[in-house]
């Protein structure tokens, strides 16, 4: 058997706003239904009411996208629809983007930010509370979920709310 070398990167990574040339990118990551949706999220982006930030590795590759939408709750920013690309969890990425999101709400003068966790998801709660979000409530919640067969059904799930004074 031969021997396994091991090696450390340390990986700088830049976060921006998602633009139309990494809709390709971030096709790998996401669904189909949810990337039919991105054209019209860009839209809304720039009307401002939501900011859609990527994640991205020197080379410019989208590694990872979430949303903070400014006119959900007052006084708050809400994120929402985390993924970072399934080969690359685990290690800090998530956090990266959850400490961007907060430092643009700091820069707005927001002194609180939002999250939810679905109920089935101990992982991202875990992270979440670690990253000092606390559980104030739940909520049912429901989106469209592609279904093996590839026809869209409603996913109907609960969510746990946390949030984080900044
Ligand atoms: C949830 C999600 C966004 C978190 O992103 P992530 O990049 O995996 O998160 P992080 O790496 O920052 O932190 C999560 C884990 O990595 C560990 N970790 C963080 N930084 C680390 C580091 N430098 N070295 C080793 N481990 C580290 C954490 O302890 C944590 O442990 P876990 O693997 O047991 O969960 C991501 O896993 C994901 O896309 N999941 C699928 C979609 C999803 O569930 N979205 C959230 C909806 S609420």
């Amino acid at each position: 058997m031969g021997t396994i070398h091991t090696g450390v990167v340390k990986l700088p990574l830049t976060v921006r706003d998602m633009t139309e040339a990494d809709l390709p990118e971030l096709a790998c990551f996401y669904p189909g239904h949810v990337m039919a949706t991105m054209p019209a999220e860009l839209e809304r982006a720039r009307t401002g009411v939501v900011d859609h930030l990527v994640v991205c590795t020197p080379a410019g590759v989208p590694v990872a996208k979430g949303a903070v939408n400014w006119d959900e709750i007052p006084g708050a920013g809400v994120i929402s629809t985390l993924s970072v690309r399934a080969e690359l969890r685990s290690i800090g990425i998530g956090t990266v983007l959850i400490q961007a999101s907060e430092e643009r709400m700091r820069a707005r003068g927001l002194s609180r930010s939002e999250i939810g966790a679905e109920e089935n998801n101990p992982r991202a709660r875990a992270l979440y509370e670690r990253l000092g979000y606390v559980v104030y409530g739940c909520e049912p919640a429901s989106w469209d979920e592609e279904k093996p067969d590839g026809t869209l059904g409603r996913y109907e799930t609960t969510c746990t709310l946390l949030r984080k004074d900044l």
